[in-house]
């Protein structure tokens, strides 16, 4: 799978995204030898830059944070199509001269009229740039050159179902939803993509991924990270609207939807819509969530500061940066299973996770003695950072005795696999350059999880207070107590 000729516009190109994610991308996929020899990248910023300038600040992302080696010669022949246009969103001049930029690489670079328009900006700008991306021809597939127009937009779609509709809305009035990518860059990971692969390429798993077997599942995102210099973004947002209503649901939907038709964008997201729409939230909210927000503490050896302390951050925020819900799904195969997530900054360690839990055995034939250390069985899908998949099970402990203790069988991708995996923007990119829609999230599904979060976020914002928690620990006791009430606890992070 090799893109075709085409023009990728980034718009934002100054921001955190494109320097630590987006450039170093585009950079390790022309050194995989995945784009056209006519690729070109037009940056599109407030800023006063040359194109000199733009191939500085690429070339500085590119030797920092690209995952594959440098090399000069793909450095060189990448930077040759890198062009900056420098512009207001809201100036028609800028777009004009947008216009006057993409024509040319056509005319010298074989381009073929294709672009791919990347909003890594704030979503306010959403509506300005769509609209003279329309108003100076750029939106219009029906020019001379006839090539595919894409627009890539990031998170978040909105803030609740209402904004979400809204912000749909505007970019309809310009793009039809064929050429609409949302990006969830969770879906770009490869462990992510594999519990499809895992659920559905196998016999030994799907029977038992059902209520008859299963008693909960944990979906755990934690980051060890605090909010950085991102307070504009985060304050008033929070963890719950930050990742749950995107990574999170989209990670309970892969584990929990039925087998779909075919690997199609369009089988794939139907189930997706199925289960997400089947999602209960629980009547009392608050015994069915938890909150918290970071207060200082101690991290690797380092003193770091509470999330009140932050700069930017007001000091009366009630901002969560911990969040835990209880949701349950309605329907056959998940009736009366609970789906727990929770997502932290500032905790002990990084890492994402699929947990599935699974009942005890109904009967015991040892002593009790003998079985005091045996847990429940699991099964752990681990997105990141240890790669792979253990499977957690009882093993008798060597000896003389018939002591039996939980143990771990692992697979992992790097012991496994030769092959690198991509970074996930590597492969959201690509598959936008080639038009690959499967990864990429519908209206829909956005939808249907704002009417999941909206009103978990209604109940949160009429408490007064919120619970902190220490920066390097597990997160707020009431996240704890949402378990215990259950009887249940979460996995150790
Ligand atoms: C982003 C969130 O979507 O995901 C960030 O906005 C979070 O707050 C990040 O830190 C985590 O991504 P990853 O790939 O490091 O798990």
């Amino acid at each position: 799978r090799v893109a075709g000729p085409s023009v990728l516009v980034l718009f934002g190109v100054t921001g955190d995204l494109s320097r630590k994610k987006l450039l170093p991308a585009i950079y390790d996929l022309a050194n995989r030898g995945l784009l056209p020899p006519g690729f070109s990248l037009v940056g599109f910023a407030r800023r006063d830059w040359d194109h000199q300038d733009f191939k500085q600040i690429a070339y500085e992302a590119v030797k920092e944070h690209a995952r594959t080696p440098f090399r000069e010669d793909v450095w060189t022949h990448l930077s040759e199509g890198m062009h900056f246009v420098p512009g207001e969103f809201n100036d028609p001049g800028a777009f004009e001269a947008l216009a006057m930029a993409v024509k040319e690489l056509d005319a010298n670079r074989g381009t073929g009229g294709n672009y791919a328009f990347y909003l890594s900006i704030p979503p306010k700008f959403f509506e300005t740039v769509v609209e003279q991306l329309q108003a100076s021809g750029l939106a219009d597939p029906a020019n001379e050159h006839g090539g595919f127009r894409r627009v890539v937009i990031e998170k978040p779609f909105g803030h609740d179902l209402a904004s979400a509709k809204e912000l749909n809305d505007t970019v309809h009035r310009v793009f039809p939803e064929e050429s609409i990518f949302r990006i969830d860059h969770y879906l770009g990971k490869e462990t992510v993509q594999n519990i499809l692969a895992l659920r559905f390429a196998n016999t030994m798993f799907e029977p038992i991924w059902n209520r008859h077997h299963v008693d909960h599942v944990q979906i755990t995102m934690a980051e060890d990270i605090g909010i950085g210099g991102r307070a504009g973004y985060y304050d008033g947002i929070g963890a719950a609207r930050d990742v749950i209503q995107n990574h999170l649901l989209q990670l309970l939907a892969l584990t929990a939807m039925e087998e779909p038709t075919s690997f199609s964008a369009e089988a794939v997201r139907a189930e997706k819509a199925k289960v997400l729409s089947s999602v209960r939230v629980p009547g009392d909210l608050s015994q069915a969530t938890a909150r918290g927000q970071y207060a200082a503490g101690w991290q690797g050896g380092v003193k770091v500061r509470g999330y009140l302390e932050e700069d930017g951050i007001p000091a009366e925020s009630r901002t969560e940066t911990y969040a835990a819900i209880k949701l349950e799904i309605d329907n056959r195969r998940w009736a009366g299973v609970p789906f727990y997530l929770r997502t932290g900054k500032r905790l002990s360690r990084r890492v994402t996770e699929v947990a599935m839990v699974f009942q005890q055995a109904p009967h015991l034939p040892f002593s009790q003695t003998d079985t005091e250390e045996l847990g429940q069985n699991a099964l752990v899908m681990r997105v990141q950072p240890d790669e792979g998949i253990t499977v957690r099970f009882g093993s008798k402990v060597p000896g003389t005795s018939m002591e039996i203790r939980d143990v771990n069988m692992d697979f992992a991708y790097g012991e496994s696999f030769t092959e690198s995996s991509p970074e996930a923007y590597e492969r959201l990119l690509l598959d936008v350059l080639i038009g690959d829609p499967p990864l990429f999230p519908r209206q829909e599904e956005v939808e249907l999880s704002w009417k999941i979060l909206d009103p978990i976020e209604e109940h949160w914002a009429t408490r007064k207070r919120i619970e902190q928690y220490r920066s390097g620990g597990y997160g707020p006791d009431s996240a704890d107590e949402l378990m215990a009430r259950d009887g249940r606890a979460w996995r150790r992070l």
